[in-house]
């Protein structure tokens, strides 16, 4: 049974292992829960004790949002937590005017079920710094 929290409230670094899979250099575990807490917004699925999902916004509370990470355990995918982490920060951010992410193409078809647009970006990657400051 998952479990949905927006609270870090008991939540240790060693619960964070197994996330950012594929990334060459990743955020340590420790440095994942920094990102977890300077979020504006932050949504965890629970399997009992284990974190097998989070989603996070950054916001400047008024106008704007943007949902730079969202992952589900490899376990844990295809059983619809992502699309519920995602459903469940829309609902956060429902009061604010833009809400902005960036993917690749194949995954417009998963946003889309949740109620977004397509639409272009661009970006940087500072690809020597991918594990945090
Ligand atoms: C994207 C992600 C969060 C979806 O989580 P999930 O819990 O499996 O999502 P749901 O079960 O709600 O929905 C699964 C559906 O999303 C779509 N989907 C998921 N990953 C996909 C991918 N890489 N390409 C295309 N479609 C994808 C499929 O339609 C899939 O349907 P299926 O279960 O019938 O195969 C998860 O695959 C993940 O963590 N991926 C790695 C990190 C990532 O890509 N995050 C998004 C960054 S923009």
């Amino acid at each position: 049974m998952i479990q949905y929290q927006n609270s870090l409230k008991n939540i240790r670094a060693d619960q964070l292992e197994g996330f950012f899979v594929g990334w060459p250099n990743p955020p340590t575990p420790t440095t994942h829960l920094k990102i977890l807490k300077r979020a504006a917004h932050v949504l965890l699925a629970m399997n009992g004790s284990s974190v097998v999902g989070f989603v996070t916004a950054i916001s400047d509370g008024i106008l704007c949002a943007y949902i730079p990470l969202l992952e589900v355990l490899p376990s844990h995918q295809h059983q619809g937590i992502g699309s519920e982490l995602m459903r469940r920060m829309l609902e956060m951010l429902r009061e604010i005017y833009m809400i902005d992410l960036l993917c690749d193409s194949d995954l417009q078809a998963f946003y889309s079920k949740v109620g977004m647009e397509k639409s272009s970006g661009m970006l940087v990657r500072n690809f020597a710094r991918q594990s945090g400051i």
